[in-house]
């Protein structure tokens, strides 16, 4: 097809391994288990597995934590596993990327434990130590807040009689980038994985890595209480800082000595599209960042008209937009539609046929939902530490997660106990959802009418339609009320895509005549009208 670099037109599908499948009976997924559903992924269609870490690690923020950067913990397996994978993906045309945490390590990891011991120590300074303020140093040095805002990121350590900084997680101290050493040392950690082949890396909080060096306090954001209680702050000497910006040009270069395939890193990133839109770089920067509004979409098609039309003006080809609609992080989709299966079909069908890169999480494709966790079961340790207090009648309630446990349950494969992610009789990690019996790959592969088959569907119309692999996109005007339109358009082939996201049925006339795939077997084609019964979605040509 098209001549374009693989990651332009790629599918990111993610894989987060503690839940996936479990290859030796211990309840947790490993990646000997990865490596047997890779034909499961290539089958749907996906053209790149991202896998969350899965390096040594205590696992206090169930690898997040990374104790050894170029090991792997022995419950997910070891490295020949992992060169394995990497293998194993390249046979059936499948490209790897591999989360690489370079803002924070564990405070299991030898560096800190190193630097912690004393202020003179050859790592003393390889992460962010600052005295305090007011009598004895024990106030803390400035107002920087974790990324969780309900804490100070400042960390008291009585060995050093000293403050580190960790703006995630107390256990998950920061690296000072600005430390040469450590540069090189995490450059070193990203080239040890290109020469095994992985095809890059997506980059865990990359946006807090470098941080102001003169420690500024971060401003107020004016609020219109100012009560003490709610008052924020803006991140502007913690997060996306000019050496940040930097910072993903240095990594760009180090991925540059690995060409052929060339290597891709997407960015976690947070803050204004504009910022976001500055990794970029003239193509000379991250070639990705993902773009997070829609993971706390509103189910309309004004929402998603405005958000993509913000990032068609933002991210212009050959820029890529990366769309993500749900994580390891944030509440699943389906709960957000009310269970209704229908609006999950239209939101697969914009997903897969927008112009960029889009990202589905493990178990989107067969509208895996929320399995309800109370707090007190939490393993998850954002929900242990921080938000144990809340009342579980409040915390069920709420539309947003607080227990990330909810949306890490085991991947649900078919209908015998443990959906097959573990074997009978073991107890996985985390609970198995009850739906699992009949919302399984098992049941939804040999049920046309499924969402897994409107992926499979989509996928395998997305790579053979020029104009949805790499096609501009235009948005459409003057649709009737409640619908979203947009053609995509590569040299003189057209591909329209109409989505109606409301409860009536909605007629639009159409120059096309074809229907190349509906999500509702009602939609039909005639006479240059298109007729959509609520809550669906066609392509047509
Ligand atoms: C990851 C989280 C993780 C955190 C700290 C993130 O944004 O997605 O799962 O807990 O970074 O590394």
């Amino acid at each position: 097809m098209v001549d374009q670099p693989w990651w332009q037109s790629t599918t990111i599908y993610q894989v987060y391994p503690r839940s996936y499948a479990d290859s030796n009976g211990d309840g947790i997924g490993d990646l000997a288990g990865i490596i047997d559903k890779l034909d499961h992924i290539a089958e749907v269609g996906f053209g790149t597995v991202w896998v969350s870490p899965f390096f040594s690690s205590p696992q206090e923020d169930f690898g997040y934590d990374v104790s050894d950067y170029c090991d792997v913990a022995p419950e997910y397996g070891t490295l020949a596993d992992a060169e394995q994978l990497v293998e194993q993906a390249h046979a059936r045309g499948l490209k790897v990327v591999f989360d690489l945490v370079l803002n924070h390590t564990s405070d299991q990891h030898p560096w800190f434990q190193e630097s912690r011991r004393s202020r003179t120590n050859d790592k003393a300074d390889w992460y962010i130590w600052r005295d305090g303020r007011g009598k004895g140093g024990r106030r803390k040095p400035n107002n920087w807040r974790s990324a969780l805002e309900v804490r100070s990121a400042w960390q008291w350590s009585e060995e050093r009689r000293q403050w580190f900084l960790a703006s995630f997680l107390p256990c998950q101290p920061d690296l000072n980038w600005w430390n040469t050493d450590v540069r090189q040392a995490m450059f070193d950690v990203a080239r040890f994985w290109l020469e095994r082949g992985v095809d890059g890396f997506r980059l865990d909080m990359f946006g807090a890595i470098m941080k102001d060096p003169q420690f500024r306090n971060n401003p107020i954001k004016p609020t219109s209480g100012g009560s003490e209680l709610f008052r924020i702050w803006r991140r502007d000497f913690t997060d996306n800082t000019d050496a940040n910006i930097d910072l993903a040009h240095e990594l760009r270069e180090v991925c540059e000595e690995y060409r052929d395939p060339e290597r891709v890193l997407i960015g976690e990133v947070f803050g204004r599209h504009e910022v976001l839109r500055r990794y970029l770089g003239e193509g000379d920067g991250l070639q990705l960042v993902f773009l997070f509004d829609f993971l706390m979409f509103r189910y309309s098609a004004e929402f998603f008209r405005r958000k993509i039309s913000a990032y068609e003006a933002l991210f212009p080809p050959p820029f890529q937009p990366t769309y993500v609609i749900e994580n390891h992080d944030r509440t699943r989709s389906i709960d957000r539609l009310g269970g209704d299966l229908r609006k999950a079909r239209v939101l697969a069908v914009m997903l897969l046929t927008l112009r960029g890169v889009p990202t589905v999480y493990m178990g989107q494709e067969i509208g895996m939902s929320n399995t309800y966790i109370p707090l007190r079961d939490a393993q998850d340790p954002i929900a242990r530490h921080y938000f144990s207090w809340v009342p579980e009648f409040v915390s069920k309630r709420l539309p947003e997660r607080i227990n990330r446990d909810e949306v890490r349950t085991p991947m649900q494969w078919d209908g015998s106990s443990n959906a097959g992610f573990c074997p009978g009789g073991v107890e996985p990690w985390l609970p198995v959802n009850a739906n699992a019996a009949t919302r399984n790959v098992a049941v939804e592969g040999g049920d046309p009418a499924s969402l897994l088959c409107l992926y499979r569907d989509l996928l395998r119309l997305r790579s053979e339609c020029a104009p949805l692999h790499s096609g501009r996109l235009r948005l459409l005007d003057g649709l009737a009320d409640g619908v979203l339109g947009y053609e995509r358009n590569y040299e003189e082939r057209t591909a329209v895509v109409l989505l109606n996201f409301s409860d009536d049925e909605r007629r639009v006339r159409s120059r096309t005549s074809e229907m190349l795939l509906a999500s509702d077997p009602v939609a039909h084609l005639r006479d240059h009208e298109v007729l959509l019964p609520p809550h669906s979605g066609v392509v047509l040509a």
